[in-house]
């Protein structure tokens, strides 16, 4: 009796579930072939990318009780440059980047999340600049759609034309999909502002977000309003 039950449920569960990997954080319908397959081919090349090994020389600029911040620099040892380089290709085919390299290679820094697992989970990469274009509000005549509605469509924000002076533009910024909303993207950014340019403290206006995502928007407004 109790088989029958449980061959039921599990037919419930193959022919409607989704599944969310617990390592990767991919969703994938288990039972459909090319989704199986589509994840198995993710899955590796994302754990060993976001993997971290510990490095004879680590530049800690910030530790806290669930991780570390490191800070890579360009001339780092190539060990280094090929992590930071590897995760950042994860962040960058998550958020529909085609090109790999950077506008400025040899002034980025990346700052690196590694959690107590041993895994990169966050990636930000600065770049000095000398300006930025405030991005505006949306106009009221948008209010009545609805939120995705919106941001899915309007992927290009209304910029002013007024360029204000600003320091470090962040060009990108990634938290891996499992450990969203524990403020390790605020605690990344707090850490970019105390040590990215020498001896000084970056104010919240001297930060410019490059192009944000709606994840990216939704995050920068709550950050620079706090
Ligand atoms: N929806 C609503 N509010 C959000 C969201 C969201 N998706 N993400 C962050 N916030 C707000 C919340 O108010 C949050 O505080 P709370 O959790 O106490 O409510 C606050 O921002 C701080 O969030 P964090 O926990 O510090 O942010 P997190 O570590 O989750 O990282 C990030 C945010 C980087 C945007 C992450 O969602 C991500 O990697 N998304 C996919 C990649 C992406 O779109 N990156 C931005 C690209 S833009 C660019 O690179 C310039
Ligand atoms: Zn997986």
């Amino acid at each position: 009796k109790q088989d029958d039950d449980q061959l039921i449920i599990d037919a419930g569960q193959k022919r409607f579930g989704v599944t969310t990997c617990g390592s990767c954080g991919m969703i994938y319908s288990a039972e459909n072939p090319e989704d199986n397959f589509q994840h198995t081919q993710f899955h590796q090349r994302f754990i060993d990318s976001i993997k971290f090994v510990g490095w004879k020389k680590e530049r800690v600029v910030s530790e806290f009780w669930d991780g570390k911040i490191l800070l890579v620099m360009p001339d780092d040892p190539k060990y280094a440059v090929k992590k930071a380089e590897d995760v950042r290709r994860v962040a960058d085919s998550e958020l529909g980047f085609q090109q790999v390299t950077l506008s400025r290679p040899l002034q980025a820094k990346t700052y690196l999340f590694i959690n107590t697992e041993r895994m990169v989970v966050g990636c930000l990469v600065a770049e000095p600049i000398r300006q930025a274009f405030r991005v505006l509000d949306q106009p009221d005549g948008h209010k009545d759609m609805t939120k995705d509605d919106f941001m899915e469509r309007h992927r290009a924000w209304c910029c002013s034309t007024v360029p204000e002076p600003a320091v470090c533009g962040i060009s990108r910024i990634w938290v891996f999909s499992l450990a969203r909303r524990r403020g390790i993207a605020t605690r990344m950014l707090d850490t970019v502002r105390s040590s990215f340019t020498y001896g000084c403290h970056l104010t919240k206006q001297e930060i410019a977000f490059s192009d944000p995502t709606p994840d990216g928007k939704v995050f920068a407004t709550k950050y620079c309003n706090t």
